[in-house]
């Protein structure tokens, strides 16, 4: 990828000599100098910086890119982003403190969630955000009440709306259909609207509808957008002001092919030409993606522990990532291609089933074709949006550590914990001096 200035951003690319890189540095070199063990997630910042910046201009003034911080919350990167003008989309306290944290102004965030505490409204009033996205009417009577305690006036509110629109997507990542937990049944956003104007100190300001994610076809995206757009003329008909439509995230990724990966600004472009269509070209727009600026510049890198042949001719590649480093294999049967790290012309290749060392028999990445013997190292694709985010330290094994390349270097390290931390932190037990190493 070239940015407008002309530099290259890499992203993950195969070099003349067959060697996997990551911006421009092959993978193998930047293990090695990090120091670092395997499993290790590396990223390009360049490239995702260069996604946040393409579709930060895509949009006009006062609107909004929120990154979805879910999608990857890691510092480096989400600095980046936001040095590039986007804003931040977060849907926890820990979220906002770590969106704030990297500098994001108050006015670029919106706050999302169908069950936010009270010390999590608190933390979310205080900032003053540019919206708390309230997801009940009786979400909107608790958040009245808090910025009541607090003495707060003038409390940002967007109404997310689930509008019962169905994307074809995995089950466990459509939210806008109306047996879904998230949002506000249009049966009961009059409800709402009463609710948020009873407060005196609640101001509406926005709505907003996020129908899933991995959407793959701008007609898909604009259906929620329309959704969005009916909604607004309504309740501006009787009334209420309104400063900006938030038509979600969503933008999707292909994990087979990048070149099937639609252009992330093409569903900035449907979603403003839909307000214009729908007489709302004066309100300001807020996207959430998160999965379109990470997923396809990050990758695992992992070791091969060993093959094991069954009996019956099934050939295992038991590597040292598990479900526990990448959860989307076992939680959705998602794919991501798996490919050795140096990879040489005319060698033969077999089919090998993947698997992680996790106890677990959903830990199985699937079968692949990969050189046999096996290469040391192995790289899993389009690993930079809900990997690390996801991670856990599930049969007591330690996060994986993060590499941030930028500029043709190592930019950011942030090295796992050993297995004496991992144990302390997750399990509460301190080991004799030195047992971690017998
Ligand atoms: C409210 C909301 N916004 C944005 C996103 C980001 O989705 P994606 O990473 O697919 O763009 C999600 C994902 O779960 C979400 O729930």
């Amino acid at each position: 990828m070239q940015t407008e200035r002309g530099e290259a951003t890499h992203g993950i690319t195969r070099d003349g000599e067959g060697r996997l890189c990551c911006g421009g540095v092959p993978l193998a070199e930047v293990i090695r100098t990090a120091g670092v063990s395997t499993p290790a997630y590396v990223y390009d910042l360049d490239a995702i910086a260069a996604v946040g910046r393409r579709l930060s201009r895509a949009l006009p003034r006062g609107s909004v890119c929120a990154y979805a911080i879910k999608a990857n919350g890691a510092g480096p990167i989400v600095r980046a982003l936001v040095h590039e003008g986007c804003g931040v989309d977060v849907v926890s306290g820990g979220e906002l403190a770590a969106a704030l944290a990297c500098g994001v102004l108050p006015d670029r965030v919106v706050y999302s969630g169908v069950a936010k505490r009270d010390d999590e409204l608190d933390r979310a009033i205080a900032a003053q955000l540019r919206g708390i996205h309230v997801e009940s009417v009786e979400e909107i009577d608790r958040l009245a009440a808090r910025a009541a305690a607090l003495g707060a006036r003038d409390v940002g509110v967007a109404i997310r709306h689930n509008p019962d629109v169905e994307v074809d997507t995995h089950a466990n990542i459509a939210t806008g259909h109306d047996e879904a937990k998230f949002g506000v049944a249009a049966e009961d956003i009059g409800a709402a609207l009463e609710a948020i104007a009873r407060s005196p100190r609640l101001k509406l300001r926005g709505l907003s509808a996020h129908v899933g994610s991995q959407i793959m076809r701008e007609e898909e995206y604009a259906a929620g957008v329309t959704a969005v757009c009916e909604l607004a003329t309504a309740v501006r008909a009787q009334g209420f002001g309104l400063r900006y439509l938030d038509t979600g995230g969503g933008f999707g990724v292909s994990y087979r092919d990048e070149h099937a990966t639609p252009d992330p600004t093409r569903f900035v472009a449907t979603a403003l030409a839909k307000m214009k269509e729908h007489g709302h070209g004066d309100l300001e727009l807020v996207v959430e993606p998160g999965r379109a600026l990470v997923a396809a510049h990050g990758v695992i890198v992992t070791r091969v522990i060993q093959p094991k042949v069954s009996r019956t001719g099934r050939r295992w590649l038991l590597v040292d990532a598990g479900m526990n480093d990448l959860l989307r294999p076992a939680l959705y049967q998602a794919h991501h291609r798996i490919e050795p790290l140096e990879s040489k012309p005319g060698e033969a290749r077999v089919a090998w089933r993947v698997a992680g060392p996790v106890c677990e028999s959903s830990d199985d990445f699937g079968e692949y074709l990969l050189p046999d013997p096996p290469p040391a190292l192995l790289a899993i694709r389009d690993a930079g949006a809900y990997g690390r985010s996801m991670a856990s330290a599930y049969n007591a094994r330690p996060l994986a550590s993060e590499i941030f390349v930028a500029r043709g270097g190592i930019a950011a390290v942030r090295t796992a914990d050993g297995l004496a931390e991992t144990i302390e932190r997750e399990l509460g037990l301190t080991l004799a001096r030195g047992a971690d190493r017998s």
